[in-house]
């Protein structure tokens, strides 16, 4: 039996796509060497469901409490010795800060730095950001984000993920707090909230509802499959160098039709047919970015990572997925994401579009 002290981790948006899938990634690589506590809000995409099969396990604790409220985090930090804090605490979607701002400033810039804080006070060995291609802004045709392009966000969510990148930055040279930033591009896989493209498109081809395309479709996200980028920001907090910032891509460029085609596709051989006559285009989001793509060369050269998930093999996984859980897809639906689709989509797009 080891005597070794379990390496402590904070998780913040533990109950989110990408942190749950995190969290049990670390349970299955490491098991008896990590202790996690899940710190979340559990706003409307926070979904304890996701972690069901942890609930009982030992090292991992849950926790409710907001990133941006000094008291939550004081006693969080007061009371427990964190070796590792990974953020993924956010508000995450881009046409919910088009509709409301105020939740993105408070908890994606606000609640970044009060963790900064915490964290700096609590001495921990590594903070990591996770944060997003996004707040490169647009490409055009031709081109890739480096981590030195610089930063030109387009929407409030981008422009907050982006302040928060900034002031971890000054965490660093101000106080030398050892922190690092990831920046992703587009994840897709289980447990991703219904209201992002892939899931979306899932879940209204059960229904039978309209595929809302947005503009004419041509543009362009680089997709990764969601256990390569908790694998990316695994080997980031264990060999990355603090003060250092890596993109996480998975080379892989589609087109939004193109996805929506595929996904129809997909389904159609899987029994869930028609969904081509449900593509609806509709009136294209504001300053909607027309492309990201990622040079990911440095997290490879300087620490060895490259996806393993080929794009072929984790859409269809997904769609699988998705298909199995839908008492899991028809909760969310039916909860208090009904209210966001009628406001998102069928009041504004009422009368628009055309199929
Ligand atoms: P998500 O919306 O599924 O989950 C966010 C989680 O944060 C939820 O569980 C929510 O309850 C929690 N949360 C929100 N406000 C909080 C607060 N004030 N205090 C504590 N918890 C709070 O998001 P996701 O898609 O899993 O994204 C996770 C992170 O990864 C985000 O920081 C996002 O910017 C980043 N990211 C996402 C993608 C993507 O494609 N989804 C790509 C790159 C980077
Ligand atoms: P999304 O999943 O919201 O991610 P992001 O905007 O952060 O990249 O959207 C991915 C792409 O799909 C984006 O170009 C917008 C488009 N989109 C649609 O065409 N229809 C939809 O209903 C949604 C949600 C997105």
């Amino acid at each position: 039996m080891s005597s070794k002290r379990k390496q402590t981790y904070l998780v913040t948006g533990g109950a989110g796509f990408i942190g749950s899938n995190f969290i049990k990634y670390l349970f299955a690589k490491y098991r008896d060497a990590v202790s996690v506590v899940n710190f979340d809000l559990l706003t409307y995409a926070g979904n304890l469901d996701n972690l069901k099969e942890l609930e009982t396990e030992p090292g991992y604790r849950f926790l409710r409490g907001d990133i941006s409220k000094t008291a939550d985090t004081g006693s969080l930090f007061d009371e427990n010795s964190f070796d590792y804090v990974v953020n993924f605490a956010a508000e995450s979607h881009v046409d919910r800060s088009i509709l409301d701002s105020a939740p993105f400033i408070k908890t994606n810039i606000a609640g970044t730095q009060n963790l900064l804080d915490c964290a700096r006070r609590g001495g921990v060995k590594m903070f990591l950001q996770v944060s997003t291609d996004e707040v490169y802004g647009s490409l055009g045709g031709e081109g890739l984000f480096t981590e030195d392009s610089p930063l030109a966000p387009n929407s409030p969510y981008s422009a907050s993920k982006a302040a928060a990148d900034l002031l971890v930055r000054a965490a660093f040279k101000t106080y030398g707090s050892r922190v690092i930033i990831t920046r992703c591009s587009n994840n897709y896989g289980p447990f991703q909230f219904p209201e992002k493209l892939i899931p979306l498109m899932i879940a209204n081809i059960i229904k039978k509802k309209d595929l809302p395309v947005y503009g004419r479709g041509e543009n362009v996200r680089d997709w990764l499959y969601v256990a390569d980028h908790c694998a990316a920001i695994d080997t980031a907090l264990r060999e990355g160098t603090a003060g250092e910032i890596y993109n996480i891509g998975g080379n892989n460029e589609y087109k939004n039709i193109d996805i929506v085609n595929l996904i129809i596709d997909l389904m159609e051989k899987r029994g869930c047919g028609g969904g081509k006559s449900l593509i609806k285009y509709v009136p294209d989001r504001p300053g909607h970015d027309l492309r990201y793509a990622i040079d990911a060369s440095k997290i490879k050269k300087r620490l060895g990572f490259a996806p393993a998930v080929d794009f072929e093999r984790g859409i269809a996984m997904t769609i699988d997925w998705y298909l199995s859980n839908q008492p899991w897809l028809m909760n969310i639906i039916s909860g208090e994401y009904s209210r966001y689709y009628e406001e998102m989509y069928l009041t504004k797009y009422k009368n628009s579009g055309e199929k």
